[in-house]
């Protein structure tokens, strides 16, 4: 059988529901600009570029979620060049694209230690979040200095300042610690450009996630193969350490 490959033929199916929550480790963008032998900022700005279309597909298929990984707390030790460059990038999205997506309805979040972005840009992030909060659209989640060990860590902290007993402690408590609180978790985890880990990212929230890889560079990954991605999902079959449950949005305990 053919994979289809358009919004309307995976909502339209009958082989399971789309994905809640999608998040996606968006590797070999350096890789993609070297190979051409362009500067790697290149292929960080096609991968932007390409973001753009993936949201936008996200939001057709009927996803709930979107979480991307832009920008991990490991990514503070690249050239400082690169991160510069990352950052203006970043920045010149927060003004004009990400506004664009706002006024069609898209909610922005973001998760990590934000603490550590340059000024303006957590000004900007502050600005989205709050300007996008009544809308009803899907969920963007941009991950921006983030890592999922952090994640914990900061978690942990506010969760002992609390005050709380160990016995009162529970999944809950840890989870609506996270920065991820009021998230779903990711039912499914795509990462491009043939790396086959995890990478620091949701640790805690992938415990029971589909994971999807792909040879493809990130700034190659159209919104055909990110199609191709939903329909495969749609063929697991997700247990939960239960027995046989369709792929899509069940929770089993
Ligand atoms: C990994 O490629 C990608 C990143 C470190 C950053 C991801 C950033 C973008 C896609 C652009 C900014 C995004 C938005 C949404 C404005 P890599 O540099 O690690 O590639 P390599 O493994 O081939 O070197």
């Amino acid at each position: 059988m053919g994979f289809t490959t358009s919004a309307f033929s995976l909502k339209g199916g009958s082989l399971g529901r789309i994905p809640r929550h999608v998040a996606i480790i968006m590797d070999g963008n350096g890789r993609w600009a070297e190979m051409r032998g362009l500067p790697r900022i290149e292929g960080h700005k096609r991968g932007a570029e390409r973001a753009k279309e993936i949201i936008t597909a996200a939001s057709e298929s009927g996803i709930d979620a979107l979480t991307l990984y832009a920008f991990s707390l490991e990514n503070w030790q690249r050239p400082d060049d690169e991160v510069s460059v990352l950052m203006r990038l970043l920045e010149s999205y927060l003004r004009t694209r990400f506004n664009e997506l706002i006024k069609k309805g898209i909610v922005f979040k973001t998760i990590g230690d934000v603490w550590r972005l340059p000024e303006n840009i957590r000004m900007l992030v502050k600005d989205a979040e709050i300007r996008s909060s009544n809308n009803s659209g899907m969920k963007l989640v941009l991950a921006l200095s983030y890592s999922g060990r952090n994640e914990i860590l900061r978690a942990v902290r506010k969760i002992i300042e609390s005050g709380i007993k160990p016995e009162e402690l529970t999944e809950d408590v840890v989870e609506s610690n996270l920065d991820t609180a009021g998230l779903m978790p990711p039912d499914l985890i795509i990462r491009t450009s043939g790396e086959k880990r995890i990478s620091n990212f949701l640790l805690w929230q992938a415990a029971y996630s589909e994971f999807y890889f792909t040879e493809t560079l990130w700034p190659d990954f159209t919104k055909d193969e990110f199609f191709i991605a939903l329909r495969d999902y749609q063929l697991r079959e997700r247990r939960f350490g239960n027995i046989t449950v369709r792929s899509g949005t069940q929770d089993v305990s």
